[in-house]
């Protein structure tokens, strides 16, 4: 049970749920996201500060819609229903919603009738951004109207005695430029919080709870030298010292100069009980001849729990496996909306939990959003190389070696890989991109070198934006930077005569070409 103020976001199935979370937890509250139909009994237990009910895609008159318990009103504590959120309580407690000719979609400006509170600092006129199609149209009895637009008489209603509002807009999206001080007030002057979660109040319960939880055992982790793996690493290590053995694996299809990174990193300077595994022919072995792209994922994936268990056999009695979940992958995990979608591609994750080992879970990171775990990775001393690192996947270089994978293929791609992230780096777009990396293609193209005929390979570039990986689109990098690139690649990376830059937006291409 969280030791701090919490704020519950009960999910209608809003595709802004995790924004919601966000924002308010940007005010140093905590947040959850709870399943709509939580009961009061549930609600009361936790001791929220207050509740936000989520929007979501449904209509209220629909035969599935999710509506909330109507318990939940009379707890006495404060509630803000956005979008759908707010006809659902409108409904539940007898006010009326209309269906509208016109779904309403896009900026509308609010004007705002009352600042008492929730709209308190802000000017007589906002920017709001309104996605429905149905809309209350009678209040029930206690509310009062204290925001209204051109088509929304009702854009934001209040009851003060029971502390129960709602709006029609959406605070939690930047399309409202407003919102997040309307959550801001919300919590401030509605909730009364004090704020009290910060990233050094979640480190010190956080290895409070792991050394309750773990006791006198041991606990194994699998680092990949990612973000997430990193700082759970360093959390569980300052909890429990040499009791977490950290087990990193070369599968072969590093970058360059990564083990020695990780091993310099997590030995060397956190002291980290670690235990370096070098299973690069093994990898390579089973890759061989391989061309299918899932194939290449499943092998590394299955040996990589292969080589894990027999490691963590070799360590004697171990009580724990450490992951390195976060809040997103358990939110989505238990969403009861938009199912799951269809598998574009196998994302194994390297360091996925070994099926058969029996071990209970320590997760530290599984209530934290990816910049949180960046925030906690630097006030626990990580690097920003290592907390402000781009993604890369758990399958590495595999799925960059574009078909069949040797030794000499994933060196040519090492030295190429290096001139990308030295270069984009040097020109301040490391962190202004989603990735940026080099792809070794299949095919050999004529060049000119001097007064002789080469016939090499080819390298393609690929640098994208994106807020999340679902979606990219290819990054706009300044000619001159491409062209430094391709210079230093063509120079100085043997066998290589030609690069390309890849331009297209996912969808329809992914992310990666594999
Ligand atoms: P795609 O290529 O599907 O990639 O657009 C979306 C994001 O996921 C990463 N990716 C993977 N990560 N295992 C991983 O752990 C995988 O098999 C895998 N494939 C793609 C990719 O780098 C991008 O960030």
């Amino acid at each position: 049970m969280p030791q701090h103020e919490v704020v519950l976001v009960l999910d209608f199935g809003s595709q802004y749920n995790q924004l919601i979370a966000r924002r308010v937890r940007e005010n140093k509250v905590f947040s959850m996201i709870v399943s709509h139909d939580i009961t009061a009994e549930e609600i009361r237990r936790m001791s929220p500060k207050g509740l936000i009910l989520s929007g979501g895609p449904a209509s209220i008159y629909g035969a599935r819609a999710p509506k909330p318990k109507k318990e939940i009103f009379e707890l006495g504590i404060p509630v803000l229903g956005i979008c759908y959120g707010m006809q659902a309580m409108a409904h539940m407690l007898g006010g009326k919603v209309t269906k509208a000719r016109k779904r309403e979609y896009g900026h509308a400006e609010l004007i705002i009738d009352d600042f008492e509170d929730l709209f308190d600092g802000l000017d007589n006129k906002i920017i709001s951004w309104m996605s429905h199609g149905d809309f209350v149209s009678k209040l029930p009895a206690g509310f009062k109207k204290i925001g209204h637009t051109d088509n929304t008489e009702f854009a934001a209603i209040a009851d003060r005695t029971r502390r129960l509002y709602g709006v029609q807009f959406h605070p939690e999206v930047a399309h409202t430029p407003k919102g997040s001080r309307i959550i801001a007030n919300f919590l401030c002057n509605i909730c009364r919080c004090q704020g009290n979660w910060t990233m050094q109040s979640f480190i010190d319960d956080t290895i409070k709870n792991i050394k309750n939880k773990v006791g006198k055992d041991k606990v194994v982790c699998g680092l990949s030298g990612g973000v997430d793996s990193s700082v759970a690493a360093v959390l569980i290590n300052r909890a429990i010292g040499k009791r977490l053995i950290c087990i990193f694996i070369n599968n072969g299809v590093l970058r360059k100069g990564e083990a020695e990174r990780v091993v310099k990193t997590f030995k060397k300077h956190f002291h980290i009980n670690l235990k370096y595994v070098n299973s690069e022919s093994r990898f390579l072995k089973k890759l061989k001849g391989v061309i299918d792209p899932e194939k290449k994922r499943k092998i590394i994936g299955h040996e990589f729990i292969r080589v894990f268990e027999e490691e963590a056999k070799k360590l004697g009695k171990i009580g724990f496996l450490a992951q390195g979940t976060l809040y997103p992958d358990v939110i989505e995990s238990r969403s009861a909306f938009g199912g799951p979608s269809a598998t574009i591609k196998s994302h194994h994750n390297v360091g996925g939990l070994p099926l058969n080992m029996k071990l209970k879970l320590v997760e530290p990171l599984r209530e934290l959003f990816k910049d949180e775990v960046r925030l906690v990775g630097k006030a626990m001393g990580l690097s920003d190389e290592i907390v402000q690192r781009q993604p890369f996947p758990g399958p590495g270089l595999a799925i960059r070696v574009i078909g069949d994978i040797t030794r000499e293929r994933l060196d040519i791609l090492r030295e190429a890989d290096v001139v990308v992230l030295e270069e984009i780096k040097k020109a301040g777009f490391y962190r202004e991109v989603w990735q940026s990396f080099a792809v070794l293609l299949p095919i050999k193209t004529v060049g000119v070198m001097g007064d002789e005929r080469t016939y090499e390979n080819v390298i393609a570039l690929r640098a994208v934006t994106s807020a999340d990986g679902m979606t990219a689109d290819w990054a706009r990098l300044p000619y001159d930077l491409l062209e430094r690139i391709s210079n230093r690649i063509i120079n100085e990376v043997r066998g290589v005569n030609r690069v390309v830059y890849d331009i297209s937006s996912k969808p329809p291409s992914t992310i990666e070409w594999e």
